[in-house]
């Protein structure tokens, strides 16, 4: 596996990460969030180490996690598994919806506890929102990287115009912005069409591609009369004219793989990964573990 530094900063990573999204065991209320009931039950510890072991001896370093995650149960699997390992991780700020900026210090503490870790490698804005105001939070964001706590800057779901705002606001800093994650994938265009893709390629920023097998309807399992389980089955992709639509985008997939021994997901993260600026972060599980 190639490594990359994460746009221009510092940060060497893998040009494949792994999403831990749907990791940990949450306790209580936080064992409803939307990502566990999108996907399912936990994988448990065994399956996520397991899939830890297999990722890193493949060479795959980064794992994508967010303070929000299951109310930080992802974090805190996520810092187990890792701890003295090779491992760059990248988490998100805020814990919640209703955070402000000026919760950015004890929140990345928080972070850096649940991990286990002195320095997040890569601390990313969630969201964007109107109660975060970007240039207060990049102003807190440089404050954490000159404190050691933090290694690279990183945003989320930002349009072009957040992105270069924030970019602007922590180079008056001396600080690049490493990466904007977004939803990408083959079935999921939006980052070539609405300036973001150019903005990366322009600032060198690297576009972290989250949601790559478009929730695993590129992975080939899905299809007319076959639907996954858990709230997930309800997205467009996976109901009526979608499943039909994935019919002719997996079979093509296949063909593509075929001569190589290559399954639809690997052709589709492929085409991801093609693109030099960008980094896609599938969501892994036991039954990729069973075809890899
Ligand atoms: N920043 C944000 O706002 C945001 C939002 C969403 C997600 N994310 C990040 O993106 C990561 C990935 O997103 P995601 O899990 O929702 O979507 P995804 O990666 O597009 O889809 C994950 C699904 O794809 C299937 N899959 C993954 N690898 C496969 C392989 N090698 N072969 C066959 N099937 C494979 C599995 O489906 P089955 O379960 O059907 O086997 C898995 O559950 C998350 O963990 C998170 O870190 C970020």
């Amino acid at each position: 596996m190639n490594t990359t530094a994460l746009g221009k900063s510092e940060l060497q990573v893998s040009r494949l990460g792994v999403g831990a999204m749907t990791w940990g065991d949450p306790a209580g209320l936080a064992r409803l969030n939307p990502a566990k009931l999108a996907y399912g039950s936990a994988h448990g510890f065994a399956e996520e180490r397991q899939a830890v072991e297999v990722s890193l001896a493949a060479g795959v370093t980064l794992f994508d996690t967010a303070a929000m995650y299951s109310a930080g149960a992802s974090e805190r699997r996520l810092g187990e598994l890792a701890r003295d390992k090779p491992v760059v991780l990248a988490t998100k700020f805020p814990p919640n919806p209703l955070s402000r900026a000026e919760h950015l210090p004890q929140a990345l503490d928080a972070s850096l506890a649940r991990l286990g870790r002195r320095s997040v490698d890569l601390y990313q804005h969630h969201f964007p929102s109107r109660r975060i105001p970007i240039p207060q939070l990049m102003e807190l964001m440089a404050d954490a990287v000159e404190a050691g706590k933090v290694r690279a800057v990183g945003v989320s779901n930002y349009s072009a115009e957040q992105m270069r705002m924030a970019h602007a606001m922590l180079a008056r800093r001396g600080i690049p912005l490493a990466s904007n994650q977004v939803e990408y994938s083959l079935l999921h265009r939006q980052p070539e069409v609405n300036g973001v893709l150019e903005a990366c390629r322009e600032l060198g920023i690297t576009l972290i591609a989250y949601q790559p097998l478009a929730s695993g309807a590129l992975s080939g399992k899905y299809g007319p009369g076959v639907r996954p389980s858990g709230l997930r089955r309800w997205l467009p992709y996976f109901r009526g004219n979608g499943l039909q639509a994935l019919v002719p985008v997996v079979r093509l997939l296949r063909e593509i793989g075929e001569p190589y021994g290559k399954s639809p997901a690997q052709v589709a993260l492929r085409w991801l990964i093609e693109h030099e600026w960008v980094l896609p972060i599938p969501g892994a599980n036991a039954v990729i573990r069973r075809q890899a």
